[in-house]
């Protein structure tokens, strides 16, 4: 078991499960809906505490019902909320979310006014008794001193942080991580016309031109059906296929279970073929069930 913080967002996910995506200014029937807490790293936290880690969050939320949900969904996953900043008058960040009956796939629409993590709040945080501290790749500025903060007090620490929307200035979090997690469609946005044809191909283009900002880092790019690709600081690329179940019936968090598997793996010494293995596995296991409830080390098993 290990202490573990992670930095990035909760949200409130009210998904409404849907025959197919609506044209513009069609009105369509939910077959259901379901609210759930959500939010990248909070998502992430919520499978490595059922793999068995004690982990707390460093995050933002409102005073309004939907935080209290928030909070007490992380309560019941036993995350460590105390250095939680609670900010009086804003929302709960929401994301009103398409989910395809049919194929998994989720379209969101997300909205938030709620201010993102402060560095004050961050320095309160008592680092020592960390093995791992996990960032969203967002709020630039303040999560690249969060950082450098972490590295200049405890150097052995591991550090990851997760690219996976392009933002303003985010390649300077490039060099500060062990372990850079990008999502595909960063990658493809990096590349841009210059894409080759084969994800395969891609993903070594995207990552080898990554390993040039942060040549100490390993870099890692998750590829939906296609499994995920890892480059190691000597410049190996390994690759892992992907586990998919019988039916894909929920892909929303894919990415964020996929993370939770990675930062495990790396924790139990596991090296990047088996790193690479084990996330796709339990992201496997993740499209295959609405939610996150119930992904456990067994999820993991040959
Ligand atoms: C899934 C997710 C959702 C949330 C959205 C925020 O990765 O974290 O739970 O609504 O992304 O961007």
């Amino acid at each position: 078991m290990a202490n573990i913080l992670g930095i990035g967002i909760a949200t409130l996910d009210i998904v409404n499960h849907v025959a197919a995506w609506p044209a513009e200014d069609e009105e369509v029937r939910a077959l259901a809906q379901d609210v759930r807490r959500g939010g990248n790293v909070t998502n992430t936290l919520v499978v490595l505490s059922q793999l068995g880690h004690r982990c707390r969050w460093a995050g933002t939320l409102a005073d309004d019902s939907g935080s209290a949900a928030i909070r007490n969904d992380l309560m019941q996953y036993d995350i460590d909320t105390a250095h939680v900043q609670q900010i009086p008058g804003a929302h709960a960040p929401t994301s009103y979310i398409a989910l395809n009956v049919h194929n998994g796939s989720r379209t969101i629409i997300h909205y938030r006014d709620l201010p993102e993590y402060g560095l004050d709040a961050f320095h309160r945080i008592d680092l020592q008794a960390l093995d791992w501290l996990h960032a969203e790749g967002r709020n630039v500025v303040a999560v690249a001193e969060m950082l450098k903060d972490a590295r200049r007090q405890y150097p052995q620490l591991p550090l990851s942080v997760e690219i996976e929307k392009p933002r303003e200035h985010i390649e300077q979090l490039c060099g500060l991580a062990d372990l850079l997690i990008y999502s595909r469609h960063y990658a493809l946005h990096q590349l841009g016309a210059e894409a080759p044809i084969t994800p395969e191909a891609i993903a070594n283009t995207f990552l080898r031109r990554q390993q040039q900002r942060a040549p100490q880092a390993i870099h890692v790019c998750s590829w939906g059906e296609h499994g995920a690709y890892g480059l190691a600081p000597d410049s190996e690329l390994f690759h892992s296929p992907a586990f998919t179940p019988p039916k894909v019936i929920d892909t929303l968090g894919a990415g964020d279970t996929f993370n939770a598997g990675l930062i495990h793996a790396r924790l139990a010494g596991q090296g990047l073929t088996d790193s690479l293995r084990s996330a796709c596995r339990l992201a496997g296991d993740k499209v295959g069930r609405h939610g996150f409830h119930g992904l456990t080390t067994q999820s993991l098993q040959e």
